[in-house]
């Protein structure tokens, strides 16, 4: 059955029904007459399912979109475009963005899935517990981004919003990870913006959010920068870095483990293990290390990983989704995190089974990593192009499925 063709037939026949409604069986009628699917194929019952009853196809698909639109409770049309349902805001000529309240599972796996719609609208009505929640919010930038960022004004109240929710599920102990950008200047200044003191001040104030580490992701593939400051005025050093903030409510009973990031031992470690530990005496920081025979000894499984985290942005699934999003015609997204990230304090900050989520998505990176480290993920996203291209992401997930509307991403208009 023409699943895929037929979300826009079902949603325009809505569309352009009187005020009164339209019955189920008038539905049929007018997709199969605009589809072009005759009688015969549209009314043919085959067997579905484990008790093999008999049912209709073409019946089955118009009523699960049909559903589809019910449960996104948007039935309002465009004042100015015929035909047209409020699903979307364009932002720009390519890129619509959820309209307020419409919440569209853009696609799923048996672990998780990724939700089209303003974070706001699923997170405030989640009654899930939350073991971590691992984002990259937009950062407070002058030239805004494609996708929109608030200012540096609106930033605290933005981010608490946003975290607000999901800081209301978070289970005891759990932990909230936040990407930002160390790189905010005042205007017009050298002088960098105090905004992540005040935002780690209202994180703890507003939302009792304990700060458990400010760490550094160094990236030496970043661009010579800031501009202004590193490359013409020659005041800066160029950045390298930017801060990863981790907080939790509960430090006392925060569900972290070192042991579950765990590096590979360096070759000069496994010599010295190899030979016994130290053969030597020595004292440093006034006695207060000492090395004895023996020291460093006895085998251990890895390396305690330091607070920073080292890593350029290239990535294998960066590749994966600009190769896919320019096969589909697709805008690419243009603020993503390699996987390392996410996989990095998923991998560190919880267990199999927990439930991760992301209110800002951009390529469900957060879900990816959840996804391959057999964690549960919700992952919200507001602009459709961005929640389709990072869906080519999934496909080989267990239970992959994506949602018809979702050919709205690649179509243009
Ligand atoms: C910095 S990007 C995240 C990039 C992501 N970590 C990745 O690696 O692809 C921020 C994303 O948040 C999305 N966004 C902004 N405000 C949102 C909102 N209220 N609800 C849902 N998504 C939002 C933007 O469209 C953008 O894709």
């Amino acid at each position: 059955m023409r699943q895929l063709d037929l979300f826009a037939h079902v949603a325009a026949a809505f569309a352009d029904a009187s005020e009164d409604g339209l019955s189920t069986g008038a539905l049929y009628d007018i997709v199969a007459r605009s589809a072009g699917i005759d009688h015969s194929a549209a009314t043919a019952r085959v067997p579905i399912g484990t008790a093999k009853a008999l049912h209709s196809p073409f019946k089955r698909a118009v009523r699960w979109h049909q559903q589809t639109l019910k449960t996104l409770g948007v039935v309002e049309r465009v004042a100015d475009r015929t035909g047209f349902w409020r699903l979307t805001q364009p932002v720009t000529k390519d890129l619509d963005r959820a309209a307020d309240g419409v919440k569209l599972v853009a696609f799923s796996t048996m672990l998780g899935m990724a939700i089209w719609a303003r974070n706001e609208d699923v997170f405030r009505g989640l009654a899930e517990p939350i073991a971590l929640c691992v984002t990259s919010p937009p950062y407070p930038l002058r030239q805004a981004r494609a996708y929109g960022n608030p200012t540096d004004n609106q930033y605290v109240d933005f981010i608490c919003g946003a975290l607000e929710p999901i800081v209301a599920n978070l289970v005891t102990g759990g932990s909230i990870v936040l990407n930002i950008s160390n790189d905010i200047f005042q205007h017009r200044s050298p002088a960098r913006s105090l905004y992540m003191e005040r935002l780690v001040l209202a994180l703890h104030d507003r939302l009792g959010l304990a700060l458990m580490d400010r760490i550094p992701w160094v990236n030496y593939s970043k661009p010579p920068g800031p501009t202004r400051w590193a490359c013409v005025d020659r005041v800066h050093l160029a950045t390298a870095y930017e801060p990863l903030l981790w907080l939790t409510n509960d430090p006392g009973r925060v569900r972290a483990d070192n042991r579950r990031v765990l590096q590979a031992h360096t070759e000069r470690h496994r010599r010295l293990l190899e030979a016994g530990g130290e053969q030597r005496s020595a004292s440093y920081g006034d006695g207060a290390y000492r090395i004895r025979p023996q020291s460093f000894g006895n085998p251990t499984s890895g390396r305690l990983s330091r607070n920073v985290v080292e890593r350029g942005h290239r990535c294998a699934d960066t590749l994966a989704y600009r190769r896919a999003a320019a096969t589909l015609g697709l805008p690419a997204q243009g603020a993503m995190q390699p996987t390392a990230i996410p996989d990095f304090f998923t991998r560190f900050l919880t267990e199999p089974g927990d439930l991760v989520v992301d209110p800002f998505g951009g390529t469900i990176r957060t879900g990816l990593a959840a996804e391959r480290l057999g964690r549960r993920w919700i992952v919200t996203e507001w602009i459709l192009q961005y929640a389709r291209g990072a869906a080519e992401l999934f496909r080989q997930s267990d239970g992959f499925l994506m949602h018809p509307a979702l050919q709205w991403a690649s179509q243009g208009r």
